[in-house]
């Protein structure tokens, strides 16, 4: 790889960081988690001598709580994310402000969502306390990325993070749900704007590298929440769902943030920049083939579903 190293872009990065860490401070809301959990639904559960979770108390989906439980999952192991990009960013200067200043912030995701789903009765609450257990002890191991890998991960995580709530909102059919996820939404998209300018003013430091650093996250994508117990099979009912699937991985994930990055309009690129940008053309290809293959496929299987009178399957009752 040529180009500056780690220490010596953390340095003529630091000014960008500072710079987007006041614009976060100065539109990031104060909002109160507490404020969405509609509190009176709750009750006691059966060692305080009230009723025990069981699948009818759930005013939600299977699917819808499938969806929900990744989404908790995921934020519940902000513990290891925020060892990853202290280990990454390091804790010092405007790089370590922002390490925690983001982590206070997803602190409130997971709390609100257990809230919600706890008071609701929405999903079982021994297999959501045992997935928890099982999750934050496989930790997340993202391999130490070099810096600007890191930096581009995060930006499509936090973007994949954003959309993900957000769909997640509008098919729980619940207004509460919806309001909730849509106020978490919010913040993923501040912390997708932090990182997705920082990507930018490191493709004017160094832009060969950072492209490598791009293609090379965007062909090895992976969700953090890969390590909770049974997740593929959990992200294929979420895809089937449609609330994330390739398409809208390729379509509102990947492609606006290569769009913003202005990646295939960059001229004047090093052969290094220009490799990585070919195989990025390559890779989003074929996974813009792979995202209509697997739509096509969806819509077949509905259509079978229909014609044997089993409905659609995508409002999560079907
Ligand atoms: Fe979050
Ligand atoms: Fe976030």
């Amino acid at each position: 790889m040529t180009g500056p190293g780690a220490e010596a872009l953390l340095k003529q990065l630091e000014a960008t960081v500072e710079e987007n860490l006041d614009r976060h401070l100065a539109s990031a809301e104060d909002w109160m988690p507490h404020e969405y959990v509609p509190w009176a639904e709750g009750r006691n559960f059966a060692v305080l001598g009230g009723e025990p979770w069981s699948a009818e108390q759930s005013r939600l989906s299977p699917v819808a709580r499938t969806a929900l439980e990744l989404n908790l999952l995921t934020e519940d192991n902000l513990p290891s994310y925020h060892a990853e990009l202290g280990s990454t960013f390091g804790r010092r200067g405007a790089w370590g402000l922002w390490v925690n200043r983001w982590t206070a912030e997803e602190g409130r995701h997971a709390a609100c969502i257990r809230d919600y789903l706890l008071v609701t009765r929405g999903v079982d609450p021994e297999s959501l306390e045992r997935a928890r257990m099982a999750t934050m002890q496989a930790g997340f191991d993202s391999g130490d990325k070099p810096l600007l890998q890191a930096c581009a991960y995060v930006s499509f995580q936090e973007l994949a993070t954003r959309v993900s709530h957000r769909n997640t909102g509008r098919y729980c059919a619940d207004p509460v749900a919806e309001k909730l996820l849509a106020r978490i939404a919010m913040d993923e998209n501040l912390h997708m704007l932090f990182y997705r300018d920082l990507v930018k003013a490191a493709l004017e430091i160094a832009p060969g590298q950072t492209l490598r650093a791009i293609t090379d996250e965007v062909t090895g994508f992976v969700m953090p929440g890969s390590v909770i117990p049974g997740f593929a099979r959990k992200a294929a009912q979420v895809a089937q769902a449609g609330i994330y699937d390739l398409r809208v991985h390729h379509d509102d994930v990947i492609m606006p943030l290569v769009r913003h990055w202005r990646i295939f309009e960059t001229e004047g690129l090093d052969a290094e920049g220009e490799q990585a940008r070919q195989e990025l053309a390559a890779a989003l290809e074929v996974l813009d083939a792979r995202a209509a293959r697997f739509v096509a496929r969806r819509a077949e299987a509905e259509a079978e579903r229909a014609k044997a009178g089993h409905g659609t399957g995508r409002n999560g009752y079907g």
